[in-house]
């Protein structure tokens, strides 16, 4: 049955999917979120050397698991090492894919709702409400929010039923483009406003005593997120690379691509923030309460406006595309559905939980865990925790049972591409990623320094 796997029709395909997959609101909406939340340019710095340093060799890793077995994630595990308990690093990434999708929707929507509100004119103009009022408005609101979510949920549904290769291919291949454009624009208006000055100095100018536990976390969380590392996603995905995709040169691209766009959302949002006197560290809706005050300044803001959250829509869905896909190809792979069967449950499922994530920003906001909302507390448990250890474990796994040879001869395609650096891939990927990734856990857990002192 896994040999009839559908693969990827083009090369180009298998990039623009990929960095599909990876280029998203992690980049566009978690990043500035996170880095406002989490100091400014110390974060940036500690997330690219995780990027980097651990990032690549996860996902290179990850490459290798998915098209070396040729099936889901849980499915992987169990066909690498059959009888053992590794298949339950393929549950946790299903689990965390299934949490983060259910949430990411809900931002998605928020995505639809800026669209609506630019094309009926209520968001620029005369007498509108300023515009971080006007998105609490709409957030707390127990209705208009989770009308968007299931508007996203649907789309997602309708893609992910079409089929792997028709779907994913073609939304990914249009979009993504014409998105990098519009971003560079907006930060050329955005660094040239009063004050723009401030903003890059807080993105770029390291303030190395604000560098906590709490900010290397939230780091590693963002770089194995934006990523999307740690749940499965790019086994999936590399399950169904053909035998001769680069899968190095794709790990590089991916990476490249989707630090480039976190770092030019950046550069689009902080000189804003400060140019219009808006609290960076405000949270979730930072970029949401922050953009339409550039839109503004531009000339024919409503064409502006309404192309950009088309293209973060689009962004947005060709990431919940496969996060749906993870859920489902376990589903209908594992316990022989259809896939529309599958997708329905998975997207039905999806849709309730991220109501609740979708109210606690209005309703529910006072229902706290940790003092964190639902909606908090799930991107917590999500990003900071699963898929690091996910990634974590992958390492572990790779490193003790999968014999050299078979890893190169995968990762080279039988010898056909270069490996220069795999001496030192295997370093880290065996060593420094899960050391690196348990000190961080550790250290935030308090218990580092107890073992030290
Ligand atoms: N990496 C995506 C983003 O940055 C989010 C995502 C995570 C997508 C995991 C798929 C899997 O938006």
């Amino acid at each position: 049955m896994a040999d009839n796997r559908v693969t990827f029709g083009s090369k180009l395909g298998v990039i623009l999917a990929t960095v599909g997959c990876a280029v998203g609101l992690g980049s566009v909406w978690r990043f500035p979120y996170m880095l406002g939340t989490n100091g400014g340019a110390a974060f940036l710095l500690v997330y690219i050397l995780f990027t980097i340093f651990l990032g690549l060799p996860v996902m290179l890793t990850e490459f290798f698991v998915g098209r070396h077995s040729r099936s889901n994630t849980v499915g992987s595990f169990r066909k690498l090492a059959p009888g053992t308990c590794w298949s339950w690093i393929g549950y946790n990434g299903i689990l965390a894919a299934f949490l983060i999708l259910s949430y990411y929707a809900v931002v998605s929507g928020w995505t639809l709702e800026y669209v609506w509100q630019t094309l009926r004119g209520s968001l620029y103009g005369p007498g509108h409400a300023d515009y971080t009022a006007g998105f609490q408005t709409f957030a707390s609101d127990a209705f208009r929010p989770i009308f968007w979510t299931a508007a996203f949920v649907g789309l997602t549904h309708f893609v992910v039923v079409s089929g792997v290769d028709k779907g994913i291919e073609r939304a990914s291949k249009i979009m993504m483009p014409l998105l990098f454009i519009i971003l560079l624009v907006m930060c050329v208006r955005s660094v040239t406003l009063p004050d723009a000055g401030e903003g890059l100095r807080y993105l770029f100018q390291p303030d190395l005593s604000k560098l906590t536990s709490s900010v290397v976390l939230s780091a590693l969380g963002q770089a194995f997120f934006t990523l999307s590392l740690g749940m499965g996603c790019l086994i999936t995905y590399a399950s169904y690379f053909s035998k001769d995709t680069d899968m190095q040169a794709t790990a590089w691209q991916v990476t490249v691509i989707n630090t480039f766009v976190a770092v030019l959302a950046g550069i689009m949002i902080f000189p804003a923030v400060f140019s219009f006197g808006i609290t960076p560290s405000a949270g979730a809706e930072l970029v949401f309460i922050t953009l339409p005050n550039v839109f503004e300044q531009l000339p024919l803001s409503f064409l502006w406006s309404l192309i950009f959250y088309i293209l973060l829509a689009m962004a947005a869905l060709t990431s919940t595309i496969s996060l749906h896909e993870v859920v489902t190809a376990y589903a209908l792979e594992e316990f022989h559905m259809t896939r529309r069967k599958a997708a329905w449950i998975v997207s039905v499922s999806v849709f309730l939980l991220g109501t609740v994530s979708s109210l606690s920003f209005g309703p529910l906001k006072e229902f706290t865990i940790g003092g964190l909302t639902f909606f908090e507390a799930l991107d917590y448990l999500t990003a900071k925790i699963m898929l690091p250890l996910s990634g974590m474990m992958t390492c572990i796994f790779v490193g003790t049972h999968i014999d050299r040879a078979v890893l190169k001869a995968e990762l080279t395609n039988e010898g056909s591409v270069r490996f220069r650096l795999f001496a030192i891939y295997v370093f880290f990927m065996k060593y420094v990623a899960p050391v690196a990734i348990g000190i961080v856990f550790l250290n935030e857990l308090g218990l580092l320094a107890w073992l030290i002192g």
